[in-house]
């Protein structure tokens, strides 16, 4: 028998790169999943979706939007666990308001990022070693124009405070860049970047990245759902490269992470599968 039999949770922004995944595991494990998009009626959000294994009988659709009050409320009722996939700092707050609301949610897990660990203006030399008790810095994200960073940073110090003034269980995972294989049709902007890198549309940044494989990213979280003795903050990194090399798998030393992934996907396969699947898809 599998970890979810008869278990109901809730997976917000169901069809994006990463939710996609997230619900195409639930159903494998057993789950019965109430996921949430924006139109249930756009066949290029829904269809891959309804073609998982298990969702003809435990998937059920619900029109929700992040930023309307009381969206969630009908369809948090009954779960046990709900998926954050896209907080913006008022969706955050508007799903944990319905998730206070009914007495059957145990536990929220929150898709914060990266994005809200590192960005603090602390020099990130070799020896430094980051984990998840860093907090970017809102003022430093606002000076340095960081805009993606400042509002996944707030949202999740509202997720932290609203969770500690309503007595809720929640636990963040903070993946660092996530590759692999897209199970959606369309292309979320960090496969895209995948793929203007490889077809020379886009040039290589000077910059270090942290990358993480997709599915490493969705079983954390079901990980962080189902072992009661998780909690805080999980940062999810596999691999630490230049941009420049990832796409050569070339070993650089560079800013360490006390929390990289101990069983992670190696890169090489991540990028591999992002490859094919986007070649499969007729990207290229
Ligand atoms: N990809 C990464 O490298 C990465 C790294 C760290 C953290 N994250 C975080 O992980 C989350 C998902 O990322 P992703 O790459 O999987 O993104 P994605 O593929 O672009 O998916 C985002 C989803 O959010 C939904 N959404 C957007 N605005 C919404 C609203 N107002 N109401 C309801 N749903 C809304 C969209 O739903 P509809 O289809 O209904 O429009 C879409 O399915 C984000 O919170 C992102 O910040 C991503």
């Amino acid at each position: 028998m599998s970890c979810g039999e008869s278990k109901v949770v809730c997976v917000t922004g169901a069809s994006g790169f990463i939710a996609s995944w997230l619900v195409k595991l639930l159903l494998q494990r057993g789950y019965t999943v109430k996921a949430t998009v924006r139109d249930p009626n756009d066949q290029k959000k829904t269809e891959h979706l309804l073609s998982f294994d298990g969702a003809k009988e435990r998937l059920h659709l619900f029109k929700a939007d992040l930023l309307e009050e009381g969206s969630f409320d009908p369809v948090v009722d009954g779960c046990e666990g709900a998926e954050l996939i896209e907080p913006a700092l008022k969706g955050t707050l508007n799903v944990l308001g319905s998730c206070v609301k009914v007495q059957s949610i145990k536990r929220v897990v929150i898709t914060s990022s990266m994005a809200a660990v590192r960005f603090n203006g602390k020099p990130l030399t070799a020896d430094v070693i980051i984990n998840e008790s860093w907090f970017s810095d809102p003022a430093f994200c606002e000076k340095e124009k960081l805009w993606y960073m400042l509002s996944k940073t707030l949202a999740e110090e509202a997720a932290w405070k609203f969770a500690k003034e309503k007595g809720i269980d929640i636990i963040t995972i903070n993946p660092g860049w996530v590759i692999g294989p897209p199970l959606q049709p369309t292309l979320n902007l960090t496969v895209e970047l995948v793929l203007k890198l490889v077809n020379g549309t886009e040039k290589f940044p000077n910059d270090t990245y942290r990358f993480v494989d997709v599915r490493d990213v969705a079983n954390a979280h079901i990980l962080a759902f189902e072992n009661p003795s998780a909690s805080g903050r999980y940062c999810l990194v596999g691999s630490v490269k230049h941009r420049s090399e990832s796409l050569f798998l070339t070993d650089v030393k560079m800013t360490s992470l006390s929390h990289q992934l101990t069983r992670h996907t190696p890169l090489e396969v991540s990028l591999k599968d992002t490859v094919e699947s986007l070649k499969d898809k007729n990207f290229f």
